[in-house]
Formats: C-alpha cells, sequence, structure tokens
C-alpha cells in the first residue's frame, strides 16, 4: 500500500475549498437533510454553497476518495504504519468471510449454552478502550430492560475498580470476560489476575473454566490459562476501537441477547452501504466529514460537542472520544511530514438535558464555543409522552439558539418588555445577546434500536475515515499511546526496585523523579 500523499497545503482543491468555505454561510432558512440507514443527518446548521459543494467535490477527487474506500472496504492495508487492513466493515457484512463466520457461530454456541443452562448470573467484563466502551454502550443502552444477568466493567487498574467489580457476586456464579485484543495491556492483565484470585478465594475449584477471551493474541490467552474453547478470536485487521462488532461484545450478547449484535451489525452495514454507493453531495458521513473539516481545519474550532438527548446514551461520549481522538489525534502525514492546519478536534459531551445544566452557557455565548452534534431519537420507549415532548422541544430549542441566536434589539425589547427601565434595558440587553451562528448537526434516530446504533456508530467510523484521508493522515493506528505506556513501567519498576539507583532515569524531568521518590514509600508506611 502506497503511503504517498500530497501535503494538504500543497493542493489547489484545498486552497479553492477553504475559498469557499470562507465565503458560505449557515443559512437557517435553508434545510439540508441527508437520510441514511434510517436515520435523518440534519446539515442545515452547517456552512454550505454550490460553489463549496464543487470545491468539496474536486477536493475529493484530488484525494482519490473513491479508490480509497474501495481499499478501505475491501480490506487491503489501508492502516500503512502497521501494514494492516481496517476492515471492521467484515465483521458485519451481510456475507462475512468464512472464519468471521466461524468466530461468530462459535461464540453464538456459548451463548445458547450459557442460556440453556441458565449460566452465569453475573458477568465481569475486564477490558480498557475499545475492549470496553462499545460493551457499556449496547449494554447500557439497550441493558435497561429486565436483564436476568448483570454485567460489572472493570477498565482501571485502579484496585477499587475491580474491588467494587467483584463486591457482593456470587463467584460460583460469575463469569469472568478478559477481553483484549493484544493481551498484554497491563490494566488488564492484573485486572484479569484478580479475578482468578477472587474465585479461587471463594473455593471456585476450577476458576479458568469460568474465563472466557476476546483476543488476537491467543497464544496469550492459553498461557493465562484460558481453556481454548473459551477463546473467540479477533484479529490484527480489526482496530480496538473498532471491535464492538466482533465478539467483544460477548458480554452484550449475554447479558441483553444475540439479537443486539445482529441488528447492530444490519444497521452498520446498511451505513456502509450508503457510505459506499451514495454520490458525494448525498452522502452522509462525506457530507458531515466536509462540515467537520471546515469547523477544525478552516474555522478552527479546537473541540467537538457530542450531546445525545437520550438518558441511555451517556456512554456515546466516552466511545466517540476514543473513535474520534484515537483516530484524528494525528499530526503527521502518511509520508511523516507535519500536517500545517488543524487535525481531529477534542471531543466532548454529556447527554442533553444535563448538558443544558452544566456547560450550554460556553455552547451559547461563550467566546469560542463549539460545534455541536445534537443526537435524538424521534420514538420514545418509555409511556409518558410528556417526558419525550419536552426532551425533543429542549433538543430543538437548544439548536434553533445556536443557529438563529438573539441579537441586541431582540434582547432589548425583551428587557424592556419584562419592565427594565431603559438604561438599566440597554445595559443588561448586552448580556443577552446570542451571537448565533454557530454550526451544529443534528441526527435524528426513529427510535434507540439496535439497528440505529449500529447505523449510527459506522456513520461516524466513515465520518472520521474520510476526515483523516483529507488530511492525508492514518486514522487506524495510535503511536501515542504507546509512549506513556513505556514509561510507565520503568517507574513501575523503580517502584518495585526502591533501591536500585535512580540515576538509570536520564531524565530532566524534577518533578517526576521528586515524586517517584516520594511515592516509593507508598506501602511502607510513608
Ligand atoms: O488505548 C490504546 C489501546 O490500544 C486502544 O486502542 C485499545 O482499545 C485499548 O488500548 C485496549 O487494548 P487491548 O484491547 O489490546 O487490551
Amino acid at each position: 500500500m502506497a503511503h504517498s500523499i500530497a501535503p494538504l497545503e500543497t493542493l489547489a482543491e484545498w486552497q479553492s475549498f477553504c475559498q469557499q468555505a470562507k465565503l458560505a454561510e449557515v443559512n437557517p432558512k435553508r434545510l439540508r437533510l441527508f437520510p441514511a440507514a434510517s436515520l435523518t443527518i440534519d446539515l442545515s446548521g452547517q456552512r454550505y454553497s454550490t460553489a463549496l459543494q464543487d470545491a468539496a467535490n474536486q477536493l475529493l477527487q484530488a484525494r482519490n476518495l473513491h479508490q480509497w474506500q474501495q481499499q478501505l472496504l475491501g480490506g487491503e492495508p489501508v492502516n500503512t504504519t502497521e501494514n494492516r487492513a481496517a476492515w471492521h466493515t467484515m465483521l458485519r457484512a451481510p456475507a462475512p468471510i468464512a472464519e468471521v463466520v466461524k468466530e461468530r457461530e462459535r461464540m453464538n454456541a456459548f451463548i445458547r449454552h450459557a442460556d440453556a443452562t441458565r449460566r452465569w448470573r453475573h458477568i465481569v467484563h475486564i477490558g480498557i478502550g475499545g475492549s470496553d466502551w462499545g460493551v457499556r454502550l449496547t449494554v447500557n443502552a439497550f441493558g435497561y430492560t429486565k436483564l436476568w444477568r448483570n454485567v460489572r466493567f472493570v477498565a482501571n487498574i485502579d484496585g477499587h475498580a475491580i474491588a467494587s467489580g467483584t463486591a457482593d457476586l456470587n463467584p460460583h456464579d460469575t463469569l469472568i470476560v478478559i477481553a483484549s485484543k493484544s493481551f498484554s495491556t497491563a490494566e488488564t492483565l492484573l485486572n484479569a489476575q484478580r479475578a482468578i484470585e477472587w474465585l479461587q478465594s471463594a473455593g471456585v475449584s476450577d476458576p479458568y473454566s469460568q474465563i472466557v477471551a476476546i483476543t488476537a493474541n491467543t497464544e496469550a490467552a492459553q498461557a493465562f490459562g484460558v481453556p481454548n474453547t473459551q477463546i473467540f478470536k479477533l484479529w490484527d485487521w480489526v482496530g480496538g476501537r473498532f471491535s464492538v462488532w466482533s465478539a467483544v461484545s460477548l458480554t452484550t450478547a449475554l447479558a441483553v441477547n444475540s439479537d443486539v449484535i445482529a441488528g447492530m451489525h444490519a444497521g452498520a452495514a446498511a451505513m456502509d452501504q450508503h457510505f459506499e454507493e451514495a454520490p458525494w453531495e448525498n452522502n452522509a458521513p462525506i457530507q458531515m466529514a466536509l462540515a467537520g473539516l471546515i469547523n477544525r481545519s478552516i474555522f478552527g474550532y479546537g473541540s467537538l460537542n457530542i450531546a445525545p438527548y437520550d438518558a441511555r446514551l451517556s456512554d456515546l461520549v466516552p466511545y466517540l472520544q476514543q473513535l474520534e481522538m484515537e483516530s484524528l489525534g494525528k499530526s503527521v502525514d502518511l509520508e511523516g511530514n507535519p500536517v500545517t492546519v488543524p487535525t481531529g478536534p477534542a471531543v466532548w459531551g454529556m447527554p442533553g438535558t444535563d448538558a443544558q445544566h452544566t456547560f450550554f452557557q460556553w455552547l451559547h455565548q461563550g467566546s469560542d464555543g463549539a460545534p455541536v452534534d445534537f443526537i435524538v431519537c424521534q420514538g420514545a420507549d418509555h409511556d409518558w409522552l410528556e417526558h419525550h415532548q419536552c426532551l425533543l422541544a429542549n433538543c430543538l430549542a437548544q439548536r434553533e439558539a445556536m443557529l438563529v441566536g438573539k441579537n441586541y434589539e431582540q434582547a432589548l425589547n425583551e428587557c424592556l418588555r419584562q419592565g427594565h427601565d431603559p438604561d438599566t434595558a440597554a445595559w443588561l440587553a448586552k448580556h443577552r445577546v446570542h451571537q448565533g451562528g454557530r454550526p451544529n448537526t443534528l441526527i435524528v434516530l426513529p427510535r434507540l434500536s439496535p439497528y440505529t446504533l449500529g447505523a449510527l456508530l459506522a456513520l461516524y467510523e466513515h465520518k472520521i475515515a474520510v476526515q483523516a484521508r483529507i488530511w492525508g493522515i492514518n486514522p487506524f493506528d495510535q503511536w501515542g499511546v504507546e509512549y506513556g505506556k513505556n514509561l510507565a513501567t520503568g517507574i513501575i519498576n523503580e517502584f518495585k526496585n526502591p533501591a536500585q539507583d535512580s540515576h538509570q532515569r536520564h531524565t530532566p524531568d524534577a518533578s517526576t523523579q521528586h515524586w517517584i521518590e516520594t511515592f516509593k514509600r507508598v506501602g511502607k508506611g510513608a
């Protein structure tokens, strides 16, 4: 796979795109809806003009998007720094390759047997990052119904996580799920060790019979003691943050049901088809990608806010944080040259309406603000109509305030109507102006179902991939997380060998050195 790519700023098509973006406006009177895989993506709140779309088409052409899409969806090694494919779409394809079918059948057989024997009242899911967020998201999105199994999630290496993750459970009816693509993540292995000891200390005669592993490193799982029949395969062409489509979701299938997995696959596959077939002008992921590029690289917004107006989707925010920021948090292109425009934004957020009482003041009247992706379900899965009407109204109202704003004259009249004297009204009105024209996207799901959630996650995956292609960066590696891990290993060794002369630590970093010396005394009555 060639990793040659022209620096973005050298492309005339990029310069033209930037010019047109600066001339385009957010026009509240214009409706721009993009139906895709049962979702409706409303980009009316983003900058647009026909000239901008023309410039975008030229830019996408200059980046060989069609060809790159085929390589991505065809399982070619688009992850050039690891020489791997990024073939998560194959996991949800209507006709997967044989090894995917085989592992899925093995997983389903395990689930059927567990259900038939009513085993595993409790599940302790041990994993972190992509081996955790997707499962939390799906269990919490769909598990609010009566579950006869309950799930505890253990990700953090902090001992409190495994302690609370196993507290008060019946060890004899608990399944430990170790989810780790590498089977070398320190947090996961240490927590898994504690879980084994917890089973043993409770008198479980064969603790490894109560362990399953989902990994690409089957040898390491075998060495850990997991029986072969309880190891479910991942592949190296599935990135950790894209693994929710794999057997990593075994916990969801056990805790909710296997239909959730099948439904998510179907929705994601429908979005994959839309992404592959829809013309660029009607292509929801591509249009979202363009809007994100404009907001980030041309108008300089440093972050993207995710506002899911659904209490069941609180885990969507960290899920998308990892998906977006571990993919787009790069600043050199495929050739290793610095990218000279801002790349991936910080992603943050919280479900609405909670977010309105937390940081929407900043979004409305802060000096910077941030583009907002509002996500809402048209239909509710509860019977309280008034609640849902209020939820929908708040979502639309917040969007409108960001889109349309409130000018000084409107604010002044408002203050006068409220009885303020003219001088006070003239002063107070200045504090009530809303700039407006703050970009936002609205994504409407008919209702929250495995299908619509699958389509939503695939929508973001493809949006991110297109943005990376235009920036010229690799969205599928994550070298930035390795350095910190290596430094931590060295510090842990210093803690474990306090007598070891720390001159081996060649660092000008006085602070770290001070705290290593201080923390060495932890546990020694310090
Ligand atoms: O954060 C780095 C990372 O490698 C993620 O990409 C991954 O999801 C997580 O750590 C866990 O990795 P593993 O599944 O190999 O334990």
